[in-house]
């Protein structure tokens, strides 16, 4: 289960740590179905200056190593992240909980999806005629992979959470489905992140260097 901290290294801001996205923007602004009623245009510039910075960054070793882990193990990435940073590094099986910058979406019908590059612009309209929108779950709106994500922890054997607050629900939960003979690794440089578990291993570094330590402890055993 991948957040916003794997994706730090490569230069895209998280969202709450100081300085983050969510003390320069207000989410109800521009991350909610409300702020959407009240301001297309700013939401859509919200989005189009994410998408833009996509062309800037580039995957880093945290991203590469979960790919490398597939010479081991099937590896299934449960991401928060709207990048594409995962898709990039190569792996094979990347979900994508809160959707995806590259991509938009019809305001009238969900299932009208469109890979999107550049900008989306007042006006843009979907195939049914309606305003196109970033493909993005905003607070207060139904999270539909979340079953299909149970599904996945309830069949793993390891379990890593790279790189998020967890915070938000019901990404936070799931780690609450993992079987109990199941290993859970954390990978985040704060200290104070707790996971009320014994048997949770905290490795207290940024992805990249976490990401390498637990790839060799991993791929020994
Ligand atoms: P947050 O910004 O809430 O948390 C980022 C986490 O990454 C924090 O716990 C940091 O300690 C950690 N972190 C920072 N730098 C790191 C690094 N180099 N390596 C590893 N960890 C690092 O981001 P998320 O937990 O992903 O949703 O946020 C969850 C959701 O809230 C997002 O998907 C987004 C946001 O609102 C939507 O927009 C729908």
């Amino acid at each position: 289960l991948s957040g916003a901290g794997i994706s730090a290294e490569s230069g895209i801001s998280t969202f709450r740590d100081s300085n983050g996205l969510w003390e320069n923007h207000k989410i109800e602004d521009v991350a909610s179905p409300e702020g959407w009623h009240r301001n297309k245009s700013l939401v859509l510039d919200f989005y189009n200056q994410r998408r833009r910075q996509l062309f800037d960054v580039e995957p880093n070793k945290a991203h590469f190593l979960l790919k490398d882990l597939e010479n081991h193990f099937e590896v299934n990435i449960i991401t928060q992240n709207v990048d594409d940073l995962h898709e990039r590094a190569g792996s094979s099986n990347v979900m994508h909980l809160h959707g995806q910058l590259r991509k938009s979406r019809s305001t009238q019908n969900p299932s009208l999806v469109y890979d999107q590059m550049d900008d989306i612009n007042l006006g843009d309209t979907a195939e049914d005629g309606s305003q196109l929108r970033p493909h993005i779950v905003w607070f207060g709106e139904g999270v539909p992979m979340i079953p299909n994500a149970i599904e996945w922890v309830q069949q793993a054997d390891i379990m890593l959470v790279i790189g998020t607050s967890m915070q938000v629900y019901p990404a936070a939960g799931l780690t609450e489905y993992l079987p109990s003979n199941a290993q859970l690794f954390v990978i985040n440089p704060d200290d104070n992140l707790s996971f009320g578990d014994s048997n949770t291993h905290h490795i207290k570094a940024k992805a990249t260097e976490g990401m390498s330590e637990l790839f060799e402890m991993l791929v020994k055993k």
